[in-house]
């Protein structure tokens, strides 16, 4: 049996052999203690390529953004962030019982997109002195906007509202790379404009593990202790590591790439399904189809399309796709093979009875 396409994220993809073979060999310490040699390349190597003082390897996006949380709030204040990012949605409740915040969710235009005038509003003070705000958090490349990419002068203008405030900026880059290879920035350009921020090297860089807080010295310090607090003191991580680093020298260069199928593949599937997708808007790696608009079953087509050998999840209502580095020219001639496959076997659009469309 051929392996699926599993187009189901960006974080399904296996280690390259150069990858295996580097953690295979990787020299490791104790991360507990600080003298792991690999992982500790590793942050300098994120310091020096985003321009910051100081980098903490960490497990995952989620235990950064939580950390980040925690250092820079405190219990019973408000984050800033979009409606539908990834912070004040789906780890809204770990920030609940990690830190004690609530998410002041501000909503973006149609790409999820914030701009300086909606933060300022929302970092006016309470005349009741109450409802504080500690933190602003942005999404880069934003998930649920549709992987859109904010440009580096819109980071900066939301940065002077900021701190203006005296209100620190945090960015949730778990895809900044993506956003990058969009925009023609640097990530240091990026890094430079928040107080901290966060890549995943686990996503469109291909590492099997990983993610990295970057700040000034101070504030990685304060990730370090917060990390052995919250249980993230993992040792030999020096293993992944080595990947990571493979991931950063390697990844970069090729999301373009993941791009341009992403767009491609947007393209086959509106030519299938009108008014599904608008492959204009697929900016990077990433590709939401709205089936429902064609009047079919989200959750039936993935399962169609699984049957076919393609991998789908269902995000917001939608049929979601990511490219990444396992999925090649012909999976994406594969995948929109199964979805011919899928959309010929389907009532014709309108015929949908209430029930098949339900
Ligand atoms: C935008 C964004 N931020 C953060 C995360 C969390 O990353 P992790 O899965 O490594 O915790 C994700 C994961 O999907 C994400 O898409």
């Amino acid at each position: 049996m051929t392996a699926p396409i599993d187009l189901r994220s960006d974080t399904v993809t296996k280690p390259s052999e150069a990858m295996r073979r580097a953690m295979a060999e990787a020299e490791v310490g104790d991360d507990w203690y600080g003298d792991d040699p690999t992982v500790n390349r590793l942050q300098d190597r994120v310091a020096e390529l985003t321009g910051r003082e100081a980098a903490a390897y960490l497990p995952t996006g989620t235990m950064c953004t939580q950390i980040a949380v925690h250092a820079l709030t405190r219990s019973g204040r408000f984050v800033v962030c979009e409606a539908k990012s990834h912070a004040g949605g789906s780890e809204v409740a770990s920030a609940a019982v990690l830190s004690g915040v609530a998410f002041l969710r501000l909503r973006g235009d149609d790409r999820a997109m914030l701009n300086a005038e909606q933060v300022a509003t929302a970092l006016e003070p309470d005349p009741y002195d109450v409802d504080v705000v500690d933190l602003v958090c942005l999404e880069n490349t934003h998930q649920l906007g549709g992987g859109t990419a904010m440009p580096v002068d819109d980071v900066r203008s939301i940065h002077k509202v900021c701190a203006d405030r005296g209100v620190p900026l945090y960015l949730d880059g778990a895809r900044i790379f993506n956003a990058c290879a969009v925009t023609g920035a640097d990530v240091a350009d990026y890094a430079g404009e928040v107080e901290a921020m966060m890549f995943c090297l686990s996503k469109g860089l291909g590492a099997p593990i990983g993610s990295v807080l970057v700040g000034d010295r101070e504030f990685i310090r304060e990730a370090r202790r917060l990390k052995i607090l919250f249980g993230g003191a993992w040792r030999q991580a020096g293993i992944m590591a080595a990947a990571g680093l493979i991931a950063l020298e390697e990844g970069p260069k090729r999301l373009h790439e993941d791009h341009a199928r992403a767009r491609r593949l947007a393209a086959g599937v509106a030519e299938l399904l009108p008014g599904a997708i608008d492959p204009e808007r697929v900016e990077t790696n990433m590709l939401f189809v709205d089936v429902t608009n064609a009047g079919y079953d989200v959750l039936d087509i993935r399962e169609r399309l699984a049957a076919e050998g393609v991998l789908v999840t269902m995000v917001a209502g939608k049929i979601r796709m990511l490219t990444h580095v396992n999925i090649g020219d012909a999976d994406v001639d594969g995948a929109l093979g199964a979805w011919r496959r899928v959309v010929d076997v389907l009532p014709p659009r309108g015929d949908v009875t209430e029930e098949e469309g339900a």
